[in-house]
């Protein structure tokens, strides 16, 4: 690991120390392999948690953060070497590694964990993990505790509270550092590049997932070799599907297509949504839908600025997108009738889900959205998505030209001292730009 790496996760762990403090004792997990079939496991994803505070790439470790204990404060359990499942399944770190490159103070074999944990808990009031979220790791806590508690008569006290972890880990994740920002712009420009290269290369007759397809290929080119989420590539009405995923359908001339997809890079996310004309020209109601989507996203990203709380841009969104369903015809009522209408929710039929999410190592990132029962502030160094929508079901009473047209715009966007960073600023989304992009893709070579 790069010194200047190191030394960030050994601050965090810090900062995170200082918040759980010295009679607690914090246990993250990392993520297990899991089987896709057979003897075949699917990719291995680090669990997030575990990456930010240790940056150990390895499963089935666990690391323990205890202040001030007298045998270390960060001690991670790993698989130990082993030079025959090397030869199989490549290099591992073991404890030496763990010590030496990852800065734990001590390392121990996964094979001692059962031993060792009651240890670290002893004489500690607090426990935090992530609890209830595997029931398998839940168990095992409880199996250290009671070791603890057996411990009693020789005067060891056995930790009396189980917190879990989202509000010490999460609550320090959703205000992203320097790096953290450098590594999810990068993410971001690479995923807006992929969504360029479908605009060039999409054409009618194509299958959804061959631009699926060029777009993994775009953004493994570029060094990011997975996904953030699965793809959704949606031609015509498939893209009133929320979360399409089959992608096997021919993209017809004269439809849309929405494409919701973002590459992972450093386990980072970058989440996009570009929709575009698959023969590269939007017809009238097409272009009518795509301007009043787009007017509620820029509605949307204005609001993104400190000081405004965490519904602004949803509220923006919905004002923007009542006000033009009415006009439409989409909806009954008037132009003043429009804040009464959004109490009513009669958007709904066309617009089901929310303005956005936290943004981050995860794609739905962790974070709390309400504080104190109030939707929170927003503060510099948040990262979150803009990505209102219309969706227009095949079935709508509306004019036919609309029917089964689905269109969502989605960008994702750092809140700024004085305002906003728009991360995902690569991917057109203006009519004219789209258009012209894709007429200079679509010419015969
Ligand atoms: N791609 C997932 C989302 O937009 O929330
Ligand atoms: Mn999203
Ligand atoms: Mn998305």
């Amino acid at each position: 690991m790069p010194a200047k790496t190191a030394k960030e996760l050994k601050h965090r762990r810090r900062e995170v120390a200082r918040a759980i403090g010295a009679d607690a004792v914090l246990i993250v997990p990392a993520a297990r392999e899991v089987t896709r079939n057979r003897d075949v496991h699917f990719p291995f994803r680090q669990d997030s948690d575990f990456t930010w505070l240790t940056g150990f790439p390895e499963p089935d470790a666990v690391a323990v953060l205890a202040p001030k204990h007298k045998d270390g404060e960060f001690v991670l359990f790993c698989r130990p070497r082993d030079p025959e499942r090397e030869v199989w399944d490549g290099y591992r770190y073991g404890t030496e590694g763990a010590v030496e490159q990852f800065g734990a103070d001590a390392a121990h074999p996964l094979a001692e964990l059962d031993e060792k944990l009651p240890e670290l808990l002893a004489d500690r009031k607090r426990i935090h993990y992530p609890l209830g979220v595997d029931d398998d790791f839940d168990l095992r806590v409880m199996r250290w505790l009671r070791a603890v508690r057996a411990k009693a008569r020789k005067g060891v006290s056995a930790p009396t509270e189980l917190v879990t972890s989202d509000g010490v880990l999460h609550e320090q994740r959703l205000i992203k550092r320097p790096s953290e920002l450098a590594t999810m712009r990068r993410a971001a420009r690479i995923s807006a590049g992929a969504h360029c290269r479908l605009m060039q290369t999409c054409k009618p007759g194509m299958i959804e997932q061959a631009l699926e397809a060029v777009f993994l290929s775009a953004c493994a080119e570029q060094g990011a070799r997975f996904q953030a989420y699965p793809p959704i590539v949606g031609g015509g009405a498939n893209a009133c599907v929320l979360h399409y995923v089959d992608n096997a359908a021919e993209l017809a001339d004269g439809d849309l297509v929405l494409v919701d997809a973002g590459c992972e890079l450093d386990g980072y996310a970058s989440d996009i949504t570009r929709t575009f004309p698959v023969n590269g020209r939007f017809s009238t109601p097409q272009r009518t839908l795509y301007e009043l989507v787009l007017q509620a996203q820029l509605a949307a990203i204005d609001a993104v600025k400190p000081g405004k709380r965490w519904d602004a841009p949803h509220n923006a969104a919905l004002k923007v997108l009542t006000s033009g369903l009415v006009e439409l015809g989409f909806i009954d009522g008037k132009a003043e009738d429009v804040a009464q209408l959004i109490k009513d929710e009669q958007y709904k039929p066309f617009y089901m889900h929310r303005t956005g999410h936290w943004l981050g190592m995860d794609v739905h990132d962790v974070g709390r959205y309400k504080c104190d029962g109030k939707w929170r502030m927003l503060e510099p160094g948040m990262t979150l998505t803009v990505e209102p929508g219309l969706y227009v079901a095949p079935d709508a009473a509306v004019p036919a030209e609309y029917r089964g047209i689905g269109i969502r715009i989605e960008d994702d966007v750092l809140v700024t001292e004085d305002g906003h960073e728009v991360l995902s600023r690569d991917a057109p989304k203006e009519v004219d730009a789209i258009e012209q992009l894709m007429a200079r893709g679509q010419a015969p070579r």
